[in-house]
């Protein structure tokens, strides 16, 4: 038999661009400016008409205000489009409620949240907080156990509608905590911890009570995309508590695509909707967010977002045709990087540090979550088994995985837990099984697996789901290519071991339903950024709260089911949270990163780098700004900063000089 041993270095590859390290203070602060600008036809054709206030008056008293400095290509122009293409679908504008809007970018654009952490790649280690954003600033109290928030004053919705705390309150009180809403990305109440509240002080203060004294990782949860408000003033009169007429699923489906000038608070606003065709957002004449020479941001007029493919996301993006791609499916990675290595190539595109990676998820919770029927029952309690989990970690040939992506360096054996370019990885702490189908099958016997009836896979022991094959659903999105890919050599590696796993492959949409609700044996996963940055998110790495883990949540009767290594876990997460000690959180996270490792917690598979292709007409792109780390590119490069200059501005602009009309008016435009 193989023993564990510690993982292989990844193979070498530099990140492209270094980013130009600076404080949080040097990025933005808040502040009134003696003028304020916004295009000119905004003025000429809306505030002069007497449609709209002036700028000065829609603007907050003290807009947030990016610093010039900071800014790679200074201060920018008005004009111009960035043409998105993405391989979501929008549900409806119901984020609060748990719909998506289509990924890609489109909630980011459209939501702002209490604080903002997608910028923060480029923050120095020691003076690493989340940025201030509808919270404009905070204060602890001396024993540290409340934090007073100061939310932006003044500040309105697309709409004109004042934004304040009871926005906030709304989605605390009656998204967060109502049992019956999850919002999407999965904010529960124990999201800020477990026994948190939150309470409104004034219009523009709220305060929340901490169970534990200066908790300040929560800071990370209260931006993207756990704390990011929706308009209270429609979303309200849908809800069942103030509208008893109305159903959960009346309240989460009362904002459908179709419904059009939804009030954000983001830099664009939806106006025009094509179903499979396009998604056109238009500026928000209300933005609150300005230049140091008072220039009313966004710079870009409109967004656009073509309904199409991740895969043509890369391929438009690479031409010329789209201006923007994650490029993250190393399927396209060859074709892509050809096309902009000429030198007439439209995009730039820089790959960063390896911050994509996917595990094997096995649902653990063996009390009822999802209603499992006797196999799924069965498969549940062997996801609990370490000896069989072994088995299944051994029999994956990860090289093999990776180069099935992608041939290079651009993959690298992922044994499970923190990645290795996360801060916090420690390679001795790392326990890896390396591939070896003997071994493989030998931690499969230990775990009473055996071929009773001789047809090549392995039974059930009698009295346990009838002694019948072992047959594994395996659910995984088909919408991202690599998840499919990804989930067919799983399949095909673990054949050879006698474990029948069948594809229950769909759309993104239908696979998070069924993963919200409980209702997968396995489940083909794209890692989020806890396992990067260990401070962003970082409830989610162990079953924190009953509904915190993608793959262990509570059963019918609400409490947890933890094996003794996740109830280790857990504490280890919570005293990472507890301690804003250096050296601590160090040794904390070798401690979760081995425990994590050595109980194949999830299974690893690969982890590797991913670029960002951006066209180049655009400026004020930072360097350095990944792919994936504490956020999506979308939100780290800070759209509202980014411009085209006059000289190479183009005419993609669908509704030239119009912005967004009211509220579910069925004109895309005023
Ligand atoms: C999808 C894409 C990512 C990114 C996010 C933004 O998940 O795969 O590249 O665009 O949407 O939410
Ligand atoms: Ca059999």
């Amino acid at each position: 038999m193989l023993e564990p041993t510690t993982p292989p270095d990844p193979p070498s590859f530099e990140a492209q661009g270094k980013p130009n390290f600076v404080g949080v203070a040097d990025i933005l602060e808040f502040r009134a400016l003696p003028e304020y600008h916004e295009p000119d036809w905004v003025t000429a054709k809306y505030v002069s008409a007497g449609l709209l206030p002036s700028v000065k008056d829609r603007l907050p008293t003290e807009p947030l205000v990016f610093k010039a400095a900071n800014m790679p290509d200074g201060i920018g122009v008005y004009g111009d489009v960035m043409r998105h293409v993405i391989g979501g679908r929008p549900e409806g504008w119901n984020y609060a409620a748990g719909q998506s809007q289509g990924w890609g970018g489109i909630d980011i654009g459209t939501m702002e949240c209490l604080t903002r952490t997608g910028p923060l790649f480029q923050i120095k280690a020691e003076d690493l907080e989340p940025l201030p954003n509808l919270a404009r600033s905070w204060e602890w109290s001396e024993d540290g156990y409340q934090l007073t928030m100061h939310l932006i004053e003044g500040a309105k919705w697309s709409d004109g509608v004042p934004f304040d705390a009871d926005d906030v309150m709304f989605y605390w009180e009656d998204n967060v905590l109502d049992p019956n809403v999850t919002p999407l990305n999965g904010a529960s109440p124990e999201t800020f911890g477990v026994g948190t509240t939150l309470e409104k002080v004034d219009a523009n203060t709220i305060r929340w009570t901490f169970k534990e004294p200066f908790p300040k990782q929560y800071l990370y949860q209260m931006g993207y995309g756990t704390f990011c408000p929706g308009p209270a003033h429609l979303l309200k009169p849908q809800h069942p508590k103030y509208n008893p007429a109305n159903s959960y699923e009346d309240y989460k489906n009362a904002f459908p695509p179709t419904y059009l000038n939804f009030p954000v608070m983001g830099a664009w606003v939806v106006v025009e909707y094509r179903p499979d065709d396009i998604i056109v957002t238009r500026r928000n004449p209300y933005y609150w967010k300005v230049d140091e020479a008072g220039n009313q941001l966004p710079y870009l007029n409109e967004v656009h977002y073509r309904l199409s493919t991740w895969a043509d996301r890369d391929v438009q993006a690479a031409a010329g045709t789209g201006d923007y791609s994650n490029l993250e499916q190393p399927e396209n990675y060859v074709e892509a990087l050809k096309r902009s290595a000429a030198d007439d190539a439209p995009a730039r595109l820089e790959f960063g540090p390896r911050t994509i990676g996917y595990s094997l998820l096995l649902n653990y919770s063996a009390n009822g979550w999802g209603e499992p029927d006797a196999r799924s029952q069965a498969v549940r309690e062997l996801n609990r088994n370490l000896d069989f989990r072994k088995a299944i970690s051994t029999a994956l040939d990860r090289q093999k995985l990776g180069e099935s992506l992608v041939k290079g360096p651009f993959t690298a054996i992922y044994p499970g837990g923190l990645y290795s370019a996360s801060a916090y990885y420690d390679k001795a702490s790392t326990v890896y099984y390396p591939y070896s189908l003997e071994t493989a099958k030998a931690y499969l016997a230990k775990a009473g697996l055996v071929d009773t009836d001789g047809d090549g896979i392995v039974n059930f022991p009698a009295g346990t789901a009838g002694g019948a094959n072992v047959e594994i659903a395996l659910l995984s999105e088909t919408d991202l290519r690599t998840n499919k890919n990804i989930g067919e050599a799983i399949i095909a590696q673990l054949e050879p071991l006698g474990i029948r796993v069948v594809s229950n492959f769909m759309g993104n949409n239908e696979t998070l339903a069924r993963q919200a609700a409980g209702q997968y044996d396995w489940l083909v996963y794209r890692n989020q950024s806890e396992l990067i940055t260990a401070v962003q998110n970082t409830v989610a790495l162990a079953p924190t709260g009953p509904r915190v883990s993608v793959f262990h949540r509570a059963g019918t009767d609400g409490s947890l089911d933890l094996l003794p290594f996740e109830t280790d876990l857990v504490e280890t997460v919570n005293s990472f949270i507890a301690t804003n000690d250096p050296a601590e959180r160090i040794a904390l996270m070798k401690h979760y990163q081995q425990v994590y490792t050595e109980n194949v917690y999830a299974v690893g598979l690969t982890q590797y780098s991913a670029a960002l292709i951006v066209n180049k007409r655009f400026a004020n792109i930072p360097i350095g700004a990944p792919n994936f780390m504490f956020n999506w590119g979308e939100d780290s490069i800070m759209r509202e900063r980014v411009f085209v200059s006059a000289d190479k501005q183009q005419d993609y602009e669908l509704h030239p000089e119009s912005l967004p009309g009211t509220p579910g008016s069925p004109d895309p435009i005023d």
